[in-house]
């Protein structure tokens, strides 16, 4: 079967006088069904290679499959479509657009790949949105909100296009500890009910032994005995 993400020797070098390397050498395959954490210390990379993963950034070397397409074949608007239509990206800090309501957050989203039209575009809002135990907010501002449920509506979001992949960059590290389980709930039943992956990375050991699968990276690379 294909897999959803395939790297072989994936590197990245940020050009310089004296280039830093980011990423180097890293070889995966995740599958789907995987809810894969990816742990390590800061500034090993973790951020880097979901980036990568994820088509906000390009690697210099190596090789990178989403689905069995191979992304250096692709010009923008390919990478920016493969981008919507497979795979949702949640960030430690909601980045959610603050001038519009909870509700049209999830929707940009869907007006981006422009597969739906607005009627259809607000019942899936809504029932995103009601999934995630936020039904009386949807016209409310993000700063209306508290922390946890603007990271719901952040995962929502993420969500929107029905991608089967989610990538999470530490999206509980600016929660507490209950809004934080909430989270990696969700996230664990994406995985278990509705047959999503989701890559995240994570400063929580708790997080990481509760993932179908870890991989640790030291300095850029894929730790030896981790499973890539
Ligand atoms: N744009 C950049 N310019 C220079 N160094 C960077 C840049 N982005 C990341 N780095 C460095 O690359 C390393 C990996 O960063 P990052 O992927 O953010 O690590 P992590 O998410 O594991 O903390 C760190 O040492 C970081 O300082
Ligand atoms: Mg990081």
């Amino acid at each position: 079967m294909t897999a959803l993400i395939e790297t072989q020797t994936l590197t990245r070098i940020l050009p310089a006088t004296v280039p830093v390397t980011l990423i180097e050498d890293v070889t995966l395959s995740i599958g789907e069904r995987e809810f894969v954490a990816i742990t390590g210390p800061s500034g090993s990379g973790k951020s880097s290679l979901l980036y990568l993963l994820g088509l906000l950034d390009r690697p210099t070397g190596g090789l990178l499959k989403l689905r069995g397409e191979d992304t250096a074949q692709l010009n923008e608007r390919q990478r920016a479509e493969l981008r919507l239509a497979t795979l949702g990206f949640v960030f430690q800090f909601h980045f959610l657009l603050p001038e519009f309501t909870v509700r049209e957050n999830v929707e940009i989203p869907m007006r981006k790949l422009g597969r739906l039209d607005a009627r259809a575009m607000r019942e899936r809002s809504t029932q995103l949105l009601e999934a995630l135990g936020l039904a009386g907010h949807l016209d409310k501002l993000p700063d209306q909100l508290s922390g946890g449920q603007r990271q719901r509506v952040a995962v929502a979001r993420a969500l929107a296009n029905d991608p089967p992949l989610v990538l999470a960059d530490e999206p509980t590290g600016s929660l507490d500890s209950q809004n934080s389980e909430q989270v990696f709930a969700i996230l664990d039943a994406l995985v278990r009910e509705r047959g999503k992956t989701v890559v995240a990375v994570t400063h929580d050991e708790a997080m990481a032994a509760r993932a179908s699968r870890r991989i640790h990276l030291v300095d850029g690379r894929i730790a030896a005995g981790s499973g890539g």
